[in-house]
């Protein structure tokens, strides 16, 4: 009666353990998938501001995208793919690489912010497309054409 009682108990939690990790997942999940969200806010926002020549917001918005660049890889904890994900198993199997997208990320965003300090729009204007294929040469890679589920 008590092993019973016990067994049930110890099942009881491990239901337990196995939902909170799901939910613990799912928030990783949605918080890495916020920031890519922030990312897309970030490069719009530097689009519309190259067109009005406002380099002012198109060094600080630069300055956020350096900022999340520094973080992709903390977003990504191994094993992450539980949930409606898009991140490739590539991710972990080849992390050194992902690791180089992301610096790569910061690097051609720092770019981005150093020719807008400056002023020199020709500058500018090339290193903003650089930006945009950093973002896009990661998720030709990286990123699943669907989610998960
Ligand atoms: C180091 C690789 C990497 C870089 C660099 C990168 N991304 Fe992503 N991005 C990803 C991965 C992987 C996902 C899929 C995440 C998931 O679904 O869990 C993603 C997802 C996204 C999403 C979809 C988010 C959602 O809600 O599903 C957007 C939008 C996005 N990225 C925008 C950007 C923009 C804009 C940039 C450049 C400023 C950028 N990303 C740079 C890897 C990257």
């Amino acid at each position: 009666m008590v092993r019973k009682l016990l067994a049930g108990v110890a099942l009881g939690l491990l239901t337990l353990a196995v939902s909170s990790q799901a939910f613990a997942q799912a928030d990783v999940i949605e918080k890495r998938q916020a920031a890519m969200k922030n990312n897309s806010a970030d490069a719009k926002a530097i689009k519309a501001a190259v067109e009005k020549k406002d380099y002012a917001t198109v060094e600080t918005k630069a300055k956020d995208i350096m900022g999340t660049a520094d973080k992709i890889v903390s977003l990504f904890p191994k094993g992450s793919t539980n949930g409606k994900t898009k991140a490739k198993p590539e991710i972990w199997e080849k992390s050194d690489d992902f690791a180089k997208h992301a610096k790569n990320l910061n690097k051609a965003a720092g770019e981005v912010a150093a020719a807008a300090k400056s002023g020199d729009e020709t500058a500018v204007n090339t290193k903003v497309k650089a930006l945009g294929d950093a973002c896009a040469s990661c998720h030709k890679q990286f990123r699943a054409e669907k989610y998960s589920e």
